[in-house]
């Protein structure tokens, strides 16, 4: 799967008055009538059960500049230094969306499907947003994308063969 190019998305949950949130980039676009996402999800994150709890998440596509935001919250730290000084707004549902990405969704979880050590979450997007106009981050290789200029993106090398 690392060859497989991504984007990264940020996906976020809030259960009583605490947010929690995840680096994601396996996501799916499922169906545009009505618009629904897929996220796979590993049981062992801390923010799987809270959206379980919940029955909602968001998502929040990241910019290439947003790199940070994607390695901190890629990181097993307690949820409330991930959102440390990190500037979100709040969607109709109360969740916790990223400033600065190119989107957001808000997801009401329809169906749960445990997928061995995954759980595969369905969500009916509940509200859209448009965000900023800029390059996505990109994700390839266990590497991100960076910009060379002239719109050109630089990728991790391959690794030597064994
Ligand atoms: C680029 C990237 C993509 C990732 N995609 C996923 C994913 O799709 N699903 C997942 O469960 N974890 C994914 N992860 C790992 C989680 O972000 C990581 O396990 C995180 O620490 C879980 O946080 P939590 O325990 O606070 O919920 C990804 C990490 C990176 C760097």
């Amino acid at each position: 799967m690392g060859r497989w190019a991504t984007g990264v998305s940020i996906v976020t949950a809030r259960e009583f008055d605490r947010d929690a949130g995840l680096t994601v980039n396996a996501l799916l676009s499922v169906s545009l009538a009505p618009p629904s996402v897929l996220v796979s999800l590993t049981r062992d994150a801390d923010t799987t059960p809270l959206i379980e709890r919940s029955g909602h998440f968001a998502v929040s596509f990241l910019a290439a500049d947003q790199r940070a935001v994607s390695e901190r919250f890629a990181r097993a730290l307690p949820s409330e230094e991930k959102f440390q000084e990190l500037r979100v707004h709040r969607g109709p549902a109360g969740l916790a969306l990223i400033d600065g990405s190119l989107a957001a969704i808000e997801c009401r979880v329809v169906s749960k499907t445990p997928a061995y050590d995954h759980l595969l979450l369905l969500g009916e997007v509940v509200y859209q947003e448009e965000g900023r106009e800029a390059p996505p981050l990109l994700f390839f290789r266990s590497g991100y994308g960076e910009e060379t200029g002239g719109g050109l993106v630089r990728f991790p090398p391959p690794a030597p063969p064994p």
